[in-house]
């Protein structure tokens, strides 16, 4: 059955990134569309053919989404996640999650109580490129350096609720630079050390207070370091990250990666058009699917010793005995390749504790009672 969705929120991002990701979605249908501005929100309404509403409140009680897309400005952010949640409405919502610290807190805490799950849009982590990217990191050694950039010219860089702190909650580093950050705690965790430096000068006589610029530089223990330039106001538009190791380095730039050999040669390179609705369709379709956990067998292991391993590696928990083959099913990669997933029954010593160290959340589930997984899973273990 597709999840009933309501678009919150009618701007650039709506347009570009959602509304196309939800008509490519198999798994949901845009039901409803809201904007406080109504012009804005006829434009919408008559484009998509569903009802439109100025209040999120009213749509909410008269519409009853399954989840609502959530892409407003920042300051607007909680009184929106505080309706969907009051309403026991899920949310995908635009990064930043919240803010401040303080409110990413109070967010947490209304998503907790209301029992809501609420996705922070950061659509690279759904993005070929962007995943194939860890399996290149493996093979350039051990890594140190890490040189970031995202900078593009905008000719008033404090335009709007952008140009604002108290709306925007900060300039470039949380707008733009939320995702370059972001792929940084997702390939390398949190690091230890941070300094910002950073300035809205750009406009001499323009009233903002939002930085235009930054340099963040940051480290992880004493083994690698770093720095990300980011501006809204620095030609030419350049979104890449260089990570440099021992035995090579890894280019991320905007839909390529590749990885160098130590004199800059190309050993090996993906790339991929621009598809800015792919990511957000995926989003919708795979964000907060339960999996089975699953691995690589490495070239040393067989399958049963790899069975063995990935479990320990991602759960914790210790096989004590592997009791069948339950089937396989085919998927497509981030390589763009064709990957088979072989299945087992086992039974574990102790089935708590559960230490993840590559999922959020684990849950024991019966057969006949599974929480959202891909159809593959679901034919698997239900039949
Ligand atoms: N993931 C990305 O790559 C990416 C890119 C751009 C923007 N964003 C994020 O998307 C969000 C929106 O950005 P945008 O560029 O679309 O902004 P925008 O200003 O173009 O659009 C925001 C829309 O929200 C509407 N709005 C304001 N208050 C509202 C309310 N109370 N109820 C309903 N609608 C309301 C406004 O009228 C406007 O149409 C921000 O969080 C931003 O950081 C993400």
């Amino acid at each position: 059955m597709k999840r009933r969705a309501a678009m919150i929120g009618l701007g650039h991002q709506a347009v570009e990134d959602h509304l196309p990701g939800l008509a490519g979605s198999g798994k949901a249908d845009l039901v409803a569309v809201c904007d406080s501005d109504p012009d804005v929100l006829r434009a919408q309404q008559q484009a998509h053919r569903v009802p439109g509403f100025t209040d999120v409140r009213q749509m909410l009680d008269e519409v009853k989404p399954d989840f609502a897309i959530v892409a407003v400005p920042h300051h607007v952010g909680r009184q929106v996640v505080q309706e969907c949640a009051a309403q026991g409405v899920h949310m995908l919502k635009e990064k930043p999650f919240a803010t401040s610290p303080e409110e990413a807190r109070g967010l947490a805490e209304i998503c907790k109580l209301g029992q809501i799950e609420l996705m922070v849009t950061l659509q690279r982590r759904f993005n070929p490129i962007h995943t194939s990217t860890i399996g290149l990191l493996d093979q350039i050694g051990t890594p140190f350096l890490i040189d970031g950039q995202y900078t593009f010219h905008t000719d008033d860089p404090g335009a709007g609720w952008r140009g604002d702190v108290r709306q925007a909650g900060g300039g470039c580093i949380i707008d733009m630079g939320y995702h370059l950050i972001d792929l940084l705690l997702w390939y390398f965790g949190l690091p230890d050390r941070i300094i910002a430096e950073f300035s809205a000068a750009a406009l001499p006589d323009a009233d903002y207070d939002a930085e235009d610029t930054a340099v963040v530089q940051l480290g992880y223990g004493s083994d690698l370091y770093g720095s990300l330039l980011l501006s809204r106001w620095m030609a030419p538009k350049t979104e890449r990250l260089h990570v440099v190791g021992t035995r090579g380095s890894v280019l991320l730039t905007k839909g390529a990666v590749q990885r160098l050999n130590l004199d800059g040669t190309v050993a090996e390179e993906l790339s991929r058009p621009h598809a800015p609705a792919s990511a957000a369709t995926a989003q919708i379709d795979m964000g907060g699917l339960w999996e089975i956990p699953s691995g690589t067998v490495e070239d040393s292991e067989s399958i049963l010793e790899a069975v063995y391993r990935e479990t320990a590696e991602e759960t914790g928990l210790t096989i004590s005995e592997i009791t069948g083959y339950i089937g396989h099913f085919d998927y497509q990669n981030s390589r763009g390749g064709t990957t088979r997933q072989f299945n087992f029954s086992a039974t574990v010593e102790k089935t708590e504790p559960v230490i993840l160290t590559e999922h959020d959340a684990h849950q024991w589930a019966l057969p006949t009672e599974l929480p959202e997984v891909s159809d593959a899973v679901r034919n698997l273990i239900a039949s």
